[in-house]
């Protein structure tokens, strides 16, 4: 019944609407609705999970259940209260920056409907992690319910350049640890729309910013956040670097560059680029994490993320071997009962173990 609700209902008029104008609605009428008992409730009664036990434990870690919201929905912490009773067992906030970032120019978003993905085009659009920080310290959640932060170099001028970025990223950083925020850290180094280009994903500037942030003292497990259109070579010398410097994980991955994976690339704006959300990152992000997996054993945590559009595509990334999945445009194409049907899914097939 809900499934078909949001597909015959309320998906039509919602996707009539400019996508970021929808996002910010959905982001505070849902901070709005988590700050009422009664709110939270009809939530959980219409999307919360009471299937079989589907928590898992990763890194020390308990998640209710084994989905994170990825990084770019709650990006200034906003959600908090809502998340846990819609299915989430964890939410990756941001990604943040030290400075606050108003964002490229809009048009920052567009609904590809028949491909089944968003063109983001948002550099890093977020309050700063002064004001991030402050609103995540003053958040109860529950026991079993995991925030994570992403950060990222700031989308701004200031920060352009090896040196200026690496000491941005550190500032956020320390800003988390010093408030005692976040119960892991992930480095986005992939972000392919910002200021100063994507320079951390090359291993010649990476290995200078994780050694620069691994001096920062935490005992919190700390992940990157990994690009998809390397071909396996460069993504192997990625990896080796981030296993160098000690980090506990990988997310795989960010957005898709590349419009060919389009199943429309007719549906693809003229007027400007972005990163490619949905469908066009589904295969791509599931064999990374398979040889990933198959190349490192249990070295890494792995969350996969990219096109989970169904209950089966998250399954088969946990087949490939990931230890949990994030998802974004799940959440919007298909709808939001999807986290539940997911968390179902993987208590029938590994729960219990
Ligand atoms: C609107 C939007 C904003 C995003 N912003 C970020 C971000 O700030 N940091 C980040 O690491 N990934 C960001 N992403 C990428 C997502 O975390 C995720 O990697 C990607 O959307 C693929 O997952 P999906 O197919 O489930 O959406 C963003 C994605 C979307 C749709």
């Amino acid at each position: 019944m809900l499934p078909l609700l949001y597909q015959k209902v309320l998906k039509p008029v919602l996707f009539r609407f400019d996508p970021e104008r929808v996002h910010d609605g959905f982001v505070s009428m849902g901070e709005g609705v988590g700050r009422w008992r009664a709110g939270r409730a009809l939530l959980s009664g219409m999307y919360g999970y009471r299937g079989p036990d589907a928590s898992v434990t990763v890194d020390g870690l308990r998640y209710r259940t084994p989905i994170v919201l990825a990084a770019g929905f709650d990006y200034n912490g906003r959600l908090l209260q809502v998340l846990p009773n819609i299915g989430f067992g964890g939410v990756e906030v941001g990604s943040v920056t030290a400075l606050p970032t108003p964002g490229n120019d809009p048009p920052r978003m567009r609904r590809l409907v028949r491909s089944r993905s968003i063109v983001v085009n948002k550099g890093l659009k977020n309050e700063g992690v002064d004001v991030v920080t402050e609103r995540l310290a003053s958040e109860a959640t529950p026991d079993d319910f995991v925030v994570g932060v992403s950060i990222a170099r700031s989308n701004r001028a200031e920060a352009v350049g090896e040196e200026a970025g690496i000491e941005d990223y550190a500032r956020s950083l320390e800003q988390l640890v010093r408030a005692g925020v976040g119960d892991y850290y992930t480095v986005n180094i992939s972000c392919p729309n910002v200021h100063g280009g994507e320079s951390f994903a090359d291993p010649a500037h990476l290995a200078p910013l994780l050694e620069r942030l691994s001096r920062v003292e935490h005992d919190r497990p700390v992940y990157a956040k990994m690009p998809i259109n390397p071909d396996w070579d460069e993504f192997r010398r990625i990896v080796d670097v981030v296993e160098a410097h000690g980090l506990q994980g990988l997310v795989i991955g960010n957005l898709n560059k590349d419009y060919a994976t389009l199943d429309h690339p007719g549906e693809a704006p003229g007027e400007y680029r972005g990163g490619l959300s949905g469908a066009p990152c589904r295969e791509r992000s599931t064999e990374l994490v398979a040889r990933t997996r198959e190349a490192w054993g249990d070295r890494f945590t792995l969350m996969a993320c990219g096109g989970i559009l169904s209950a089966d595509d998250a399954m088969d990334k946990f087949r490939a071997g990931a230890d949990l999945v994030q998802l974004i445009s799940g959440m919007i194409f298909t709808g939001p009962h999807l986290m539940s049907d997911i968390a179902g899914a993987w208590a029938r097939e590994f729960g219990g173990r």
